[in-house]
């Protein structure tokens, strides 16, 4: 069975994806699989193979502040470029894809319709269940439409952005808030804002990542995550993993660059019924959200027990500090059996 994976791309989480990447493809199975790589680079030049390769050298893969970003470049001069899709023998060779791309142009639906498009498997959900998942508002709308508890916000375009905003947040919901690019991961574009002075600067940088901005009132509470696993039978991992943050919130950067950024607990010191509680919360998440294959469900747990979900993630980080990989090794699924099975749910 032939399983490409795609990596890189263009979204502002093109390294995330790169650190994904790695440990997927040392996780795939040499004895079942055979790997095709498809590296996508920033400007969305497609590369197959050995052409592939330089996007995984150790200067790409390395992850900088967002504030100390490079412009987006082309990595390898155009005559090299393996355009997969004009060439079209490659999709033809290839039974499953494994986007391994996080955020926009991959998360979103866009490459899953490419696969149905060629009539190849693709891992994780359909058009469908990726776009919703992307989109944290239409997302959020439909968990609240399900009868799950979400924390509250608003949306806002561009021409939105007046004098009047500040007013409105305050008045709506109260700071401390939120700002939120509606289709992003990794936290690239989000604020955490506490005051009027500080929130025009807040929407701005998250329209420069999106037409639509959410602004979401902050939760009080525990941030904890959840892994499930399968199709119409969705298995959910037997532990929750929490993050823990402190004061700040769980920034890009505290994510990954800073080396004293944020600790994960797994398993997360949660009493056995709000386990069960937070587990069959993230499984209605991601049912109603039509999420197929994978899906990291995260939510809040506050101080009076109540559950919220945030979001959920249709392609979880795979990188060395990512919670869903960590999640089934702590339920007993070590990453080969975990990737073995997302294939074969693709195949299904
Ligand atoms: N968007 C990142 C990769 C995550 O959810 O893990
Ligand atoms: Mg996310």
């Amino acid at each position: 069975i032939r399983v490409a994976v795609l990596f890189g791309g263009r979204s502002a989480e093109h390294e995330v994806s790169l650190q994904s990447a790695r440990n997927v493809i040392a996780a795939i199975d040499p004895e079942r699989f055979e790997t095709i790589l498809i590296g996508i680079d920033r400007d969305g030049g497609w590369y197959l193979n050995d052409q592939s390769r330089p996007l995984l050298t150790a200067d790409n893969l390395k992850l900088v502040a967002l504030n100390q970003r490079a412009q987006p470049t082309s990595l390898l001069a155009s005559d090299q470029q393996g355009l997969l899709m004009s060439d079209g023998q490659a999709m033809g060779l290839i039974d499953v894809v494994f986007p391994v791309l996080h955020g926009p142009y991959g998360e979103d639906g866009s490459v899953q319709g490419l696969a149905k498009l060629a009539n190849v498997a693709c891992v994780g959900s359909d058009i469908l269940g990726s776009a919703i998942g992307m989109d944290k508002d239409v997302a959020k709308r439909l968990l609240r439409d399900s009868g799950i508890a979400v924390a509250d916000y608003m949306v806002l375009r561009r021409h939105q952005l007046n004098e009047s905003i500040g007013q409105q947040v305050s008045e709506k919901l109260g700071y401390p808030v939120y700002v939120k690019p509606a289709n992003m991961g990794s936290s690239v574009g989000v604020s955490k804002v506490t005051c009027d002075a500080e929130l025009v600067a807040a929407l701005r940088h998250a329209f420069d990542y999106d037409i639509k901005v959410l602004v979401e009132a902050a939760v009080v509470g525990r941030e904890l995550e959840c892994a499930v696993l399968g199709n119409d039978e969705p298995e959910v991992c037997d532990v929750v993993g929490e993050i823990i943050a402190d004061e700040q919130f769980y920034s890009y950067d505290r994510k990954y660059i800073e080396a004293a950024g944020a600790k994960l607990q797994i398993p997360a010191d949660v009493d056995a019924p709000t386990l069960a509680r937070l587990r069959q919360t993230a499984l209605q998440a991601y049912q109603c959200l039509e999420a197929r294959g994978m899906g990291r469900v995260d939510m809040f747990l506050t101080p009076d027990g109540e559950v919220l979900v945030n979001e959920i993630n249709t392609l979880p980080g795979f990188t060395a500090i990512s919670m869903y990989p960590k999640l089934w090794q702590a339920s007993g699924v070590a990453p080969r059996e975990l990737v073995t099975r997302l294939i074969e749910l693709a195949l299904d």
